[in-house]
């Protein structure tokens, strides 16, 4: 019998052709860090359901986005823990706030050499833990959000914010803040739209990490997991409000989201690795089941593959790292 001439191994014979041949790279440069910035915190806080984790104070806040930058990471996004929560997020519009400080901080520091992102939401700021601001019976009211929305971002392109993530999930999110934005003089922030967040369970460790009790779920604004087509209509409508990134969030659950985001858009299109993704992986590690870096490298390359152009994940430093020793 002769043996087979067409002979796909050949093509995994060496680490040298293997390299050569790889069709998915993934670059420190499309690697976006997110971190949590507490009020008022001298040290820092290590978050117990993201091992690795941390809240930060000013001061480690500083030093682990000049580690991010000098491992080549492209971006961070900044979240805020504040000391103080309200009905409306009263908060989160306070130029003094942890979230602008923490803006205004990162700016100085590393100055150009990240993209420096900030969280558009109220969840962190509200004392029900919604995304927005609520009807006198319950319900999150879309349009009153907004203006909230739309304050929250003139206050963190003032302090100097390259991007907003808006990750509400409101109808409209996108438009209103970027009326706001341009009547404000802020024409070059650009808007990062969490156009398909799906309401998700591996959010967990993040309400942990911002500290916030939801009460009830986030169902009447995040996309049911079922749906698919849904994704990529999201995705459209914040493309035609003028967001300049759409993002697919959670990442792996939703390749198939993200590949159909990916295929359709005229504008890049970023994933989030979220707190779940991370903590599963760091839990299995932990007890020595999987290997770390071999999971991490390759999670976020099926990301890449699958079509993100970025990738929002907890490893940004340490991938960036490996990567470079690669
Ligand atoms: C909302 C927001 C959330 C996350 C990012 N932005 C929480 C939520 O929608 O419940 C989750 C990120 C993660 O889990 O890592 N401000």
């Amino acid at each position: 019998m002769p043996g087979p001439t067409v002979r796909p191994r050949r093509l995994r014979t060496s680490r040298a052709m293997r390299r050569l041949v790889a069709q998915t790279r993934v670059h420190p440069a499309q690697l976006v860090l997110p971190v949590f910035a507490r009020e008022g915190a001298t040290e820092p806080v290590p978050i117990r359901s993201m091992p690795g984790q941390v809240q930060h104070s000013r001061d480690s806040l500083r030093n682990a986005v000049t580690r991010a930058a000098e491992a080549g990471v492209g971006g961070v996004m900044l979240f805020g823990v504040p000391a103080t929560r309200d009905a409306t997020g009263s908060w989160a519009t306070d130029p003094e706030g942890v979230l602008a400080t923490a803006v205004r901080d990162v700016v100085a520091e590393v100055g150009d050499a990240l993209v420096v992102q900030a969280d558009l939401c109220l969840d962190e700021f509200t004392d029900h833990g919604h995304c927005g601001v609520l009807t006198p019976d319950g319900r999150v009211d879309n349009d009153a959000t907004l203006e909230r929305y739309a304050d929250m971002a003139v206050v963190l392109a003032d302090a100097g914010a390259h991007l907003l993530g808006l990750s509400g999930m409101m109808d409209g999110q996108v438009a209103a803040t970027r009326a706001a934005l341009d009547a404000a003089g802020h024409q070059d922030t650009a808007l990062l739209a969490y156009a398909a967040k799906y309401a998700s369970a591996f959010y967990g460790p993040f309400r942990e990490a911002v500290e916030s009790t939801l009460q009830g779920d986030r169902r009447t604004y995040q996309l049911d997991a079922a749906n698919r087509r849904e994704g990529l209509r999201e995705a459209m409508l914040d493309v035609a409000e003028g967001a300049d990134v759409v993002m697919v969030k959670p990442a792996g659950s939703y390749l198939d989201v993200l590949s159909d985001v990916a295929q359709a858009s005229p504008v890049p299109v970023w994933a989030y690795q979220v707190s779940g993704e991370y903590s599963m992986v760091e839990a299995a590690a932990a007890h020595g089941w999987i290997d770390r870096r071999g999971v991490v490298t390759e999670q976020v390359t099926g990301i890449v593959r699958a079509g993100a152009d970025a990738v929002l994940t907890y490893w940004a430093t340490e991938l960036a790292g490996w990567l470079r020793d690669a």
